[in-house]
Protein backbone atom coordinates (compact mmCIF):
# COMPACT_ATOMS: atom_id res chain seq x y z
CA UNK A 1 0.00 0.00 0.00
CA UNK A 2 2.91 2.80 0.68
CA UNK A 3 4.24 1.90 -2.93
CA UNK A 4 1.05 2.03 -4.40
CA UNK A 5 0.16 5.35 -2.11
CA UNK A 6 2.85 7.21 -3.32
CA UNK A 7 2.78 6.67 -7.19
CA UNK A 8 -0.65 7.30 -7.47
CA UNK A 9 0.01 10.28 -5.11
CA UNK A 10 3.16 10.69 -7.91
CA UNK A 11 0.92 10.81 -10.82
CA UNK A 12 -1.65 12.79 -9.14
CA UNK A 13 0.76 15.70 -8.91
CA UNK A 14 3.03 15.17 -12.37
CA UNK A 15 -0.73 15.10 -14.03
CA UNK A 16 -0.42 11.39 -15.75
CA UNK A 17 -3.56 11.03 -13.48
CA UNK A 18 -5.69 13.46 -14.88
CA UNK A 19 -9.24 12.70 -14.11
CA UNK A 20 -8.42 12.80 -10.70
CA UNK A 21 -8.98 16.97 -10.24
CA UNK A 22 -12.11 16.87 -12.69
CA UNK A 23 -14.25 16.77 -9.54
CA UNK A 24 -13.09 20.39 -8.62
CA UNK A 25 -13.19 21.86 -12.16
CA UNK A 26 -15.71 24.38 -11.48
CA UNK A 27 -14.73 26.51 -14.59
CA UNK A 28 -15.38 23.50 -16.95
CA UNK A 29 -19.16 23.06 -14.98
CA UNK A 30 -19.89 26.49 -15.70
CA UNK A 31 -18.91 27.04 -19.45
CA UNK A 32 -21.48 23.46 -19.58
CA UNK A 33 -23.24 25.09 -18.29
CA UNK A 34 -23.40 28.59 -19.82
CA UNK A 35 -23.88 26.81 -22.78
CA UNK A 36 -26.45 26.28 -24.31
CA UNK A 37 -27.36 25.32 -28.36
CA UNK A 38 -28.50 27.17 -30.77
CA UNK A 39 -31.49 25.56 -31.94
CA UNK A 40 -34.66 23.91 -30.10
CA UNK A 41 -33.02 20.34 -29.58
CA UNK A 42 -35.61 17.78 -29.22
CA UNK A 43 -33.32 14.91 -29.48
CA UNK A 44 -29.61 14.25 -28.91
CA UNK A 45 -27.31 11.94 -30.87
CA UNK A 46 -23.97 11.20 -29.46
CA UNK A 47 -21.47 9.53 -32.04
CA UNK A 48 -18.74 8.35 -29.91
CA UNK A 49 -17.50 4.60 -28.67
CA UNK A 50 -15.83 3.14 -26.10
CA UNK A 51 -14.64 6.01 -23.47
CA UNK A 52 -16.23 8.42 -25.45
CA UNK A 53 -20.02 6.98 -25.38
CA UNK A 54 -19.93 4.97 -22.40
CA UNK A 55 -19.55 7.78 -19.28
CA UNK A 56 -22.21 9.47 -20.42
CA UNK A 57 -24.57 6.71 -21.04
CA UNK A 58 -24.03 5.09 -17.77
CA UNK A 59 -24.64 8.98 -16.49
CA UNK A 60 -28.16 9.23 -18.38
CA UNK A 61 -29.06 6.14 -18.25
CA UNK A 62 -29.00 6.25 -14.51
CA UNK A 63 -30.52 9.33 -13.78
CA UNK A 64 -32.22 10.72 -16.63
CA UNK A 65 -33.65 7.05 -17.88
CA UNK A 66 -36.66 8.59 -18.75
CA UNK A 67 -34.80 10.13 -22.06
CA UNK A 68 -33.66 6.81 -22.97
CA UNK A 69 -36.89 6.15 -24.31
CA UNK A 70 -37.48 5.90 -27.99
CA UNK A 71 -39.84 8.98 -27.78
CA UNK A 72 -39.30 12.38 -26.57
CA UNK A 73 -41.00 12.47 -22.91
CA UNK A 74 -41.84 15.19 -20.75
CA UNK A 75 -39.91 18.63 -21.99
CA UNK A 76 -36.60 17.22 -21.99
CA UNK A 77 -34.97 15.79 -25.27
CA UNK A 78 -34.21 11.96 -25.60
CA UNK A 79 -30.46 11.05 -26.13
CA UNK A 80 -29.08 8.12 -28.10
CA UNK A 81 -25.90 6.65 -28.11
CA UNK A 82 -24.91 5.57 -31.88
CA UNK A 83 -21.11 3.13 -30.77
CA UNK A 84 -21.19 0.77 -33.54
CA UNK A 85 -20.08 0.95 -36.91
CA UNK A 86 -23.26 -1.58 -37.51
CA UNK A 87 -25.10 0.99 -39.80
CA UNK A 88 -28.61 -0.10 -38.48
CA UNK A 89 -29.24 2.11 -35.94
CA UNK A 90 -27.68 5.23 -37.64
CA UNK A 91 -29.92 4.22 -41.08
CA UNK A 92 -33.12 4.34 -38.58
CA UNK A 93 -32.47 7.48 -36.58
CA UNK A 94 -31.64 9.31 -40.01
CA UNK A 95 -34.85 8.03 -41.44
CA UNK A 96 -37.17 8.77 -38.62
CA UNK A 97 -35.53 11.88 -36.59
CA UNK A 98 -37.11 15.64 -37.19
CA UNK A 99 -33.15 16.61 -38.03
CA UNK A 100 -34.34 20.63 -37.65
CA UNK A 101 -34.28 20.13 -33.71
CA UNK A 102 -31.86 17.24 -33.58
CA UNK A 103 -28.05 17.98 -32.26
CA UNK A 104 -25.23 15.68 -32.97
CA UNK A 105 -23.09 15.34 -30.37
CA UNK A 106 -19.11 13.75 -31.76
CA UNK A 107 -16.99 12.53 -29.29
CA UNK A 108 -13.98 11.77 -29.71
CA UNK A 109 -10.37 12.42 -27.87
CA UNK A 110 -8.18 11.49 -30.39
CA UNK A 111 -10.22 13.09 -33.01
CA UNK A 112 -9.31 9.61 -35.68
CA UNK A 113 -11.29 7.20 -34.66
CA UNK A 114 -12.83 4.87 -37.79
CA UNK A 115 -16.57 4.61 -36.20
CA UNK A 116 -16.93 8.30 -34.97
CA UNK A 117 -15.64 9.60 -38.34
CA UNK A 118 -17.80 7.57 -40.45
CA UNK A 119 -20.85 8.60 -38.73
CA UNK A 120 -20.09 12.05 -38.41
CA UNK A 121 -19.71 11.83 -42.26
CA UNK A 122 -22.40 10.95 -42.78
CA UNK A 123 -24.49 12.76 -40.51
CA UNK A 124 -22.71 15.94 -42.14
CA UNK A 125 -23.89 15.36 -45.44
CA UNK A 126 -27.74 14.94 -44.44
CA UNK A 127 -27.35 18.01 -42.61
CA UNK A 128 -25.84 20.14 -45.50
CA UNK A 129 -28.22 18.28 -48.07
CA UNK A 130 -31.24 19.53 -45.51
CA UNK A 131 -29.76 23.18 -45.63
CA UNK A 132 -29.14 22.95 -41.72
CA UNK A 133 -26.23 24.88 -40.45
CA UNK A 134 -23.78 22.23 -39.20
CA UNK A 135 -22.59 25.00 -36.29
CA UNK A 136 -25.77 24.72 -34.92
CA UNK A 137 -26.91 20.98 -35.73
CA UNK A 138 -23.62 19.37 -33.97
CA UNK A 139 -21.11 20.29 -30.88
CA UNK A 140 -17.55 18.25 -30.82
CA UNK A 141 -15.60 16.85 -27.85
CA UNK A 142 -12.39 16.47 -28.30
CA UNK A 143 -8.60 17.06 -28.20
CA UNK A 144 -7.66 20.92 -28.08
CA UNK A 145 -5.41 20.52 -30.88
CA UNK A 146 -4.92 17.15 -32.40
CA UNK A 147 -7.18 14.93 -34.64
CA UNK A 148 -9.46 14.56 -37.86
CA UNK A 149 -12.08 16.06 -35.49
CA UNK A 150 -10.71 18.79 -34.52
CA UNK A 151 -9.98 20.24 -37.98
CA UNK A 152 -13.59 19.51 -38.80
CA UNK A 153 -14.81 21.76 -36.29
CA UNK A 154 -12.48 24.77 -37.11
CA UNK A 155 -13.46 24.71 -40.51
CA UNK A 156 -17.02 24.52 -39.79
CA UNK A 157 -17.45 26.80 -36.85
CA UNK A 158 -18.63 24.03 -34.76
CA UNK A 159 -18.99 24.79 -31.12
CA UNK A 160 -16.46 22.43 -29.01
CA UNK A 161 -15.11 21.34 -25.56
CA UNK A 162 -11.66 19.65 -24.76
CA UNK A 163 -11.13 16.36 -23.39
CA UNK A 164 -8.18 17.59 -21.63
CA UNK A 165 -4.85 15.53 -23.20
CA UNK A 166 -3.94 13.77 -19.62
CA UNK A 167 -7.30 12.62 -19.36
CA UNK A 168 -7.96 9.00 -21.16
CA UNK A 169 -10.99 8.00 -22.59
CA UNK A 170 -12.42 5.41 -19.90
CA UNK A 171 -11.69 8.12 -17.66
CA UNK A 172 -13.07 10.98 -18.86
CA UNK A 173 -16.53 10.21 -17.46
CA UNK A 174 -16.41 13.64 -15.37
CA UNK A 175 -15.05 15.28 -18.01
CA UNK A 176 -17.07 17.46 -20.57
CA UNK A 177 -17.26 14.10 -22.04
CA UNK A 178 -19.69 12.52 -19.40
CA UNK A 179 -20.82 16.29 -18.30
CA UNK A 180 -22.03 17.70 -21.02
CA UNK A 181 -24.73 15.39 -22.40
CA UNK A 182 -26.07 14.57 -18.89
CA UNK A 183 -26.02 18.42 -18.58
CA UNK A 184 -28.18 18.66 -21.81
CA UNK A 185 -30.40 15.58 -20.35
CA UNK A 186 -31.03 17.74 -17.21
CA UNK A 187 -29.04 15.72 -14.96
CA UNK A 188 -27.48 18.08 -11.80
CA UNK A 189 -23.84 17.84 -12.51
CA UNK A 190 -23.08 20.02 -9.55
CA UNK A 191 -24.36 17.18 -7.43
CA UNK A 192 -22.08 14.52 -9.80
CA UNK A 193 -19.00 16.55 -9.18
CA UNK A 194 -19.61 17.28 -5.74
CA UNK A 195 -20.41 13.34 -4.56
CA UNK A 196 -17.00 12.79 -7.01
CA UNK A 197 -14.89 15.22 -4.57
CA UNK A 198 -16.19 13.92 -1.63
CA UNK A 199 -15.25 10.53 -2.45
CA UNK A 200 -11.89 11.73 -4.43
CA UNK A 201 -11.18 13.07 -1.05
CA UNK A 202 -11.92 9.89 0.87
CA UNK A 203 -9.26 7.95 -1.80
CA UNK A 204 -6.52 10.50 -1.08
CA UNK A 205 -6.38 8.54 2.19
CA UNK A 206 -2.71 7.07 3.22
CA UNK A 207 -4.07 3.98 4.86
CA UNK A 208 -5.43 1.27 3.23
CA UNK A 209 -8.33 0.61 5.72
CA UNK A 210 -9.13 4.06 5.78
CA UNK A 211 -8.78 4.60 1.75
CA UNK A 212 -12.04 2.99 -0.25
CA UNK A 213 -10.40 2.59 -3.35
CA UNK A 214 -7.07 1.11 -2.18
CA UNK A 215 -9.39 -1.37 -0.04
CA UNK A 216 -11.33 -2.39 -2.95
CA UNK A 217 -8.47 -2.58 -5.42
CA UNK A 218 -6.13 -4.87 -2.83
CA UNK A 219 -9.48 -6.99 -1.99
CA UNK A 220 -9.73 -7.68 -5.91
CA UNK A 221 -5.94 -8.29 -6.39
CA UNK A 222 -5.43 -10.65 -3.68
CA UNK A 223 -8.85 -12.69 -4.71
CA UNK A 224 -6.99 -12.83 -7.99
CA UNK A 225 -3.48 -13.52 -7.68
CA UNK A 226 -3.81 -15.78 -4.24
CA UNK A 227 -7.02 -17.35 -4.89
CA UNK A 228 -7.13 -17.52 -8.83
CA UNK A 229 -10.44 -15.59 -8.75
CA UNK A 230 -9.62 -14.00 -11.86
CA UNK A 231 -13.31 -13.29 -13.15
CA UNK A 232 -14.83 -10.20 -11.20
CA UNK A 233 -18.65 -9.75 -12.05
CA UNK A 234 -19.98 -6.13 -11.57
CA UNK A 235 -24.13 -7.17 -10.71
CA UNK A 236 -25.59 -3.60 -9.58
CA UNK A 237 -29.14 -4.28 -8.26
CA UNK A 238 -30.53 -1.69 -10.28
CA UNK A 239 -32.06 -1.32 -13.44
CA UNK A 240 -30.39 2.09 -14.30
CA UNK A 241 -26.59 0.94 -13.71
CA UNK A 242 -27.12 -1.22 -16.47
CA UNK A 243 -24.74 1.37 -18.42
CA UNK A 244 -22.66 1.62 -15.37
CA UNK A 245 -22.05 -2.20 -15.87
CA UNK A 246 -20.90 -1.77 -18.93
CA UNK A 247 -19.06 1.44 -18.53
CA UNK A 248 -17.59 -0.64 -15.43
CA UNK A 249 -16.31 -3.33 -18.10
CA UNK A 250 -14.33 -1.13 -20.21
CA UNK A 251 -12.49 0.88 -17.11
CA UNK A 252 -11.14 -2.31 -15.98
CA UNK A 253 -10.52 -4.25 -18.91
CA UNK A 254 -8.93 -1.79 -21.11
CA UNK A 255 -6.31 -0.71 -17.65
CA UNK A 256 -5.82 -3.23 -16.06
CA UNK A 257 -5.33 -6.27 -19.16
CA UNK A 258 -1.32 -5.83 -19.78
CA UNK A 259 1.16 -8.10 -21.36
CA UNK A 260 3.74 -6.37 -19.39
CA UNK A 261 4.21 -4.37 -15.79
CA UNK A 262 5.51 -1.42 -15.74
CA UNK A 263 9.19 -2.54 -15.63
CA UNK A 264 8.67 -4.28 -18.88
CA UNK A 265 8.54 -8.37 -17.37
CA UNK A 266 6.56 -10.32 -19.37
CA UNK A 267 2.89 -11.15 -17.54
CA UNK A 268 -0.36 -11.08 -19.69
CA UNK A 269 -2.13 -9.35 -17.02
CA UNK A 270 -5.61 -8.98 -16.19
CA UNK A 271 -8.81 -10.00 -14.25
CA UNK A 272 -11.64 -10.23 -16.96
CA UNK A 273 -14.81 -8.03 -16.23
CA UNK A 274 -18.34 -9.41 -16.53
CA UNK A 275 -21.51 -6.82 -17.01
CA UNK A 276 -24.47 -8.14 -15.15
CA UNK A 277 -27.79 -6.33 -13.61
CA UNK A 278 -29.89 -7.89 -10.77
CA UNK A 279 -32.30 -9.24 -10.79
CA UNK A 280 -32.51 -9.66 -14.30
CA UNK A 281 -29.13 -12.06 -14.16
CA UNK A 282 -30.41 -13.72 -11.18
CA UNK A 283 -32.27 -15.57 -14.07
CA UNK A 284 -29.10 -16.51 -16.18
CA UNK A 285 -25.49 -15.83 -14.39
CA UNK A 286 -26.71 -17.21 -10.89
CA UNK A 287 -26.13 -20.64 -11.02
CA UNK A 288 -22.62 -20.41 -12.65
CA UNK A 289 -21.84 -18.06 -9.89
CA UNK A 290 -23.03 -20.76 -7.45
CA UNK A 291 -21.76 -23.74 -9.36
CA UNK A 292 -19.41 -23.37 -11.74
CA UNK A 293 -15.52 -22.77 -11.02
CA UNK A 294 -14.34 -20.75 -8.11
CA UNK A 295 -12.38 -18.25 -10.54
CA UNK A 296 -15.12 -15.09 -9.63
CA UNK A 297 -15.40 -12.68 -6.97
CA UNK A 298 -19.03 -10.28 -7.21
CA UNK A 299 -19.40 -6.69 -6.91
CA UNK A 300 -23.04 -5.95 -5.64
CA UNK A 301 -24.11 -2.10 -5.55
CA UNK A 302 -27.04 -2.37 -3.50
CA UNK A 303 -29.31 1.40 -3.59
CA UNK A 304 -31.18 1.67 0.04
CA UNK A 305 -33.89 4.21 -1.74
CA UNK A 306 -35.90 3.39 -4.58
CA UNK A 307 -35.77 6.26 -7.18
CA UNK A 308 -39.30 5.67 -7.87
CA UNK A 309 -41.91 3.89 -5.29
CA UNK A 310 -44.20 1.37 -6.80
CA UNK A 311 -46.72 -0.35 -4.61
CA UNK A 312 -47.19 -3.71 -5.34
CA UNK A 313 -51.42 -4.43 -6.50
CA UNK A 314 -53.63 -6.37 -4.27
CA UNK A 315 -53.99 -9.80 -5.44
CA UNK A 316 -55.36 -13.18 -5.18
CA UNK A 317 -52.23 -14.90 -5.85
CA UNK A 318 -49.13 -16.48 -4.29
CA UNK A 319 -48.15 -12.92 -3.23
CA UNK A 320 -50.64 -12.35 -1.26
CA UNK A 321 -48.92 -11.76 1.73
CA UNK A 322 -46.73 -9.18 -0.12
CA UNK A 323 -50.00 -6.37 -0.67
CA UNK A 324 -48.56 -2.97 0.44
CA UNK A 325 -45.32 -3.70 -0.09
CA UNK A 326 -43.11 -1.99 -2.40
CA UNK A 327 -41.45 -3.13 -5.32
CA UNK A 328 -37.91 -1.97 -4.02
CA UNK A 329 -38.54 -4.30 -1.66
CA UNK A 330 -38.58 -7.28 -3.58
CA UNK A 331 -35.59 -5.89 -5.56
CA UNK A 332 -33.43 -5.80 -2.01
CA UNK A 333 -34.86 -8.87 -0.51
CA UNK A 334 -33.45 -10.33 -4.07
CA UNK A 335 -30.67 -9.05 -3.13
CA UNK A 336 -30.17 -10.49 0.09
CA UNK A 337 -31.13 -13.90 -1.34
CA UNK A 338 -28.92 -13.98 -3.91
CA UNK A 339 -25.59 -12.85 -1.58
CA UNK A 340 -26.81 -15.23 0.92
CA UNK A 341 -26.71 -18.13 -1.06
CA UNK A 342 -23.75 -17.35 -2.66
CA UNK A 343 -22.11 -16.77 1.14
CA UNK A 344 -23.85 -19.98 1.85
CA UNK A 345 -21.50 -21.70 -1.25
CA UNK A 346 -18.19 -19.84 0.25
CA UNK A 347 -18.29 -17.75 -2.61
CA UNK A 348 -17.09 -14.11 -1.93
CA UNK A 349 -18.66 -10.97 -2.72
CA UNK A 350 -18.67 -7.42 -2.22
CA UNK A 351 -21.66 -5.21 -1.82
CA UNK A 352 -21.33 -0.78 -2.10
CA UNK A 353 -24.32 0.05 -0.69
CA UNK A 354 -25.33 3.88 -1.25
CA UNK A 355 -28.32 5.50 0.20
CA UNK A 356 -30.53 6.65 -2.72
CA UNK A 357 -28.91 6.72 -6.89
CA UNK A 358 -29.10 10.18 -7.21
CA UNK A 359 -26.50 12.55 -9.14
CA UNK A 360 -24.19 13.01 -6.11
CA UNK A 361 -23.96 9.34 -5.31
CA UNK A 362 -23.27 8.49 -9.14
CA UNK A 363 -20.76 11.01 -8.74
CA UNK A 364 -18.90 9.28 -5.70
CA UNK A 365 -19.01 5.68 -7.02
CA UNK A 366 -17.80 6.27 -10.68
CA UNK A 367 -14.90 8.03 -8.91
CA UNK A 368 -14.49 5.31 -5.98
CA UNK A 369 -14.18 3.16 -9.66
CA UNK A 370 -11.54 5.05 -11.59
CA UNK A 371 -9.45 5.28 -8.06
CA UNK A 372 -10.00 1.69 -7.09
CA UNK A 373 -8.44 1.11 -11.14
CA UNK A 374 -5.38 3.21 -10.17
CA UNK A 375 -4.66 1.53 -7.10
CA UNK A 376 -5.50 -2.11 -8.46
CA UNK A 377 -2.85 -1.19 -11.77
CA UNK A 378 0.27 -0.43 -8.93
CA UNK A 379 -1.04 -3.54 -7.16
CA UNK A 380 -0.81 -5.35 -10.53
CA UNK A 381 2.41 -3.81 -11.51
CA UNK A 382 1.26 -2.54 -14.82
CA UNK A 383 0.15 0.53 -16.56
CA UNK A 384 -3.57 1.78 -16.57
CA UNK A 385 -3.56 4.63 -18.75
CA UNK A 386 -2.29 3.11 -21.82
CA UNK A 387 -4.47 0.71 -24.54
CA UNK A 388 -1.85 -0.44 -27.26
CA UNK A 389 -4.10 -3.81 -28.18
CA UNK A 390 -6.89 -1.02 -28.80
CA UNK A 391 -5.27 0.61 -31.25
CA UNK A 392 -3.60 -2.10 -32.84
CA UNK A 393 -7.07 -2.91 -33.46
CA UNK A 394 -8.21 1.14 -34.56
CA UNK A 395 -4.53 1.02 -37.28
CA UNK A 396 -5.29 -2.49 -38.28
CA UNK A 397 -9.12 -1.81 -39.52
CA UNK A 398 -8.62 1.44 -40.78
CA UNK A 399 -5.79 -0.61 -43.25
CA UNK A 400 -8.09 -3.35 -44.03
CA UNK A 401 -10.36 -0.61 -45.80
CA UNK A 402 -7.39 1.43 -47.23
CA UNK A 403 -6.52 -1.81 -48.80
CA UNK A 404 -9.93 -2.74 -50.02
CA UNK A 405 -10.33 0.85 -51.56
CA UNK A 406 -6.97 -0.01 -54.12
CA UNK A 407 -7.93 -3.23 -54.62
CA UNK A 408 -11.84 -3.34 -54.57
CA UNK A 409 -13.00 -6.16 -53.33
CA UNK A 410 -14.69 -7.29 -50.30
CA UNK A 411 -11.75 -7.70 -47.01
CA UNK A 412 -11.13 -11.11 -46.61
CA UNK A 413 -10.37 -12.21 -43.23
CA UNK A 414 -7.29 -13.67 -41.90
CA UNK A 415 -6.79 -17.30 -43.66
CA UNK A 416 -5.16 -18.61 -40.47
CA UNK A 417 -7.85 -18.45 -38.48
CA UNK A 418 -10.52 -21.38 -38.24
CA UNK A 419 -13.86 -19.81 -40.24
CA UNK A 420 -17.54 -20.60 -40.19
CA UNK A 421 -19.42 -18.53 -42.95
CA UNK A 422 -23.58 -18.92 -43.11
CA UNK A 423 -24.26 -18.18 -46.18
CA UNK A 424 -28.22 -19.00 -47.44
O1 LIG B 1 -10.54 4.20 -23.34
C1 LIG B 1 -10.07 4.38 -24.44
O2 LIG B 1 -9.04 5.04 -24.60
C2 LIG B 1 -10.74 3.86 -25.70
O3 LIG B 1 -11.72 2.91 -25.44
C3 LIG B 1 -11.37 5.02 -26.45
O4 LIG B 1 -12.29 5.66 -25.61
C4 LIG B 1 -12.06 4.59 -27.72
O5 LIG B 1 -11.21 3.82 -28.52
C5 LIG B 1 -12.51 5.81 -28.52
O6 LIG B 1 -11.42 6.63 -28.81
P1 LIG B 1 -11.59 8.12 -29.18
O7 LIG B 1 -12.19 8.82 -28.02
O8 LIG B 1 -10.20 8.60 -29.48
O9 LIG B 1 -12.48 8.20 -30.38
Amino acid sequence: MANAYQQVTQDIASGEIGYWDLPSDTSLRHDIQKWSPAIHVDHIVVLGIGGSSLGARAITEALASEHTLPAPVGRSPSIWFLDNSDPTRLAQLLQTLDLTRALFVVVSKSGNTLETLTQWETVRQRLEAANLPLAAHALGITDPENGYLRKVCTQHAIPTFEVPPNVGGRFSVLSAVGLLPAHLCGVDIADLQRGAQSMRLQCEHPQLEQNPAALLAALHVHHHLDFHRCIHVYMPYSDSLRATSSWFVQLWAESLGKIATENGQKIHRGPTPVASVGSTDQHSLLQLLMEGPEDKLVTFVQCNRPQKQLTIAPNQGPLQGLVGMDHHQVLLAQLQGTREALARSNRPSVTLEIEQLDAQHLGALLFLHMATTSYAAQFYGVHAYNQPGVELGKTLSFETLRQASTHPRPPRASRRKCQIHLDF
